[in-house]
């Protein structure tokens, strides 16, 4: 009787955390986790707006205020590579920037689909406030 109760509760508890029934692509799942918190692609937040991001040379997103020196002196243009190796370890490609201190991807696959979800550039999800 109460193993029928724990197990009832863990299937309540488990359905609470599934995944809405729309089916999300990986990679947004993922920025939703990671990123959305900082980053929108078409509004600048905490993290610069990730419009266009491919082939941009990091640190430049107008109006963005935040942006290291580091970064900005980094001389990088974002392509799948370089957003890899950032994703991977953001402090050990640009030492000081301000996202070392942001948990690293370090999952390939994940960091795969999330740049597969900024190729998208899909906006629905943007929080711009
Ligand atoms: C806690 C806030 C925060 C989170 C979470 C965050 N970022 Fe950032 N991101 C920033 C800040 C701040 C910068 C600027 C860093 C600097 O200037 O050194 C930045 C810079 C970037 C840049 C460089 C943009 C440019 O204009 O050069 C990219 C790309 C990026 N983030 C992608 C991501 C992705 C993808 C995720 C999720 C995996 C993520 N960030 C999570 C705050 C965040």
């Amino acid at each position: 009787m109460k193993h029928t109760f724990l197990f009832a509760l863990a299937l309540v508890l488990l359905n609470a955390n599934a995944a809405p029934s729309r089916k999300l692509p990986r990679g947004e799942v993922q920025f939703r986790a990671y990123c959305i918190g900082c980053h929108s692609i078409g509004c600048n937040r905490g993290g610069p707006r990730l419009q266009d991001v491919f082939n941009r040379k990091a640190g430049t997103v107008p109006g963005f205020r935040f942006y290291t020196e580091s970064l900005r002196n980094s001389g990088i243009v974002w392509s799948d590579e370089s957003l890899d190796a950032f994703l991977r370890d953001p402090g050990k490609l640009v030492p000081g920037t301000g996202m070392a201190a942001i948990g690293r991807i370090d999952s390939a696959r994940d960091r795969q689909d999330i740049i597969a979800f900024l190729r998208r550039q899909d906006k629905s999800i943007d929080l711009c406030f």
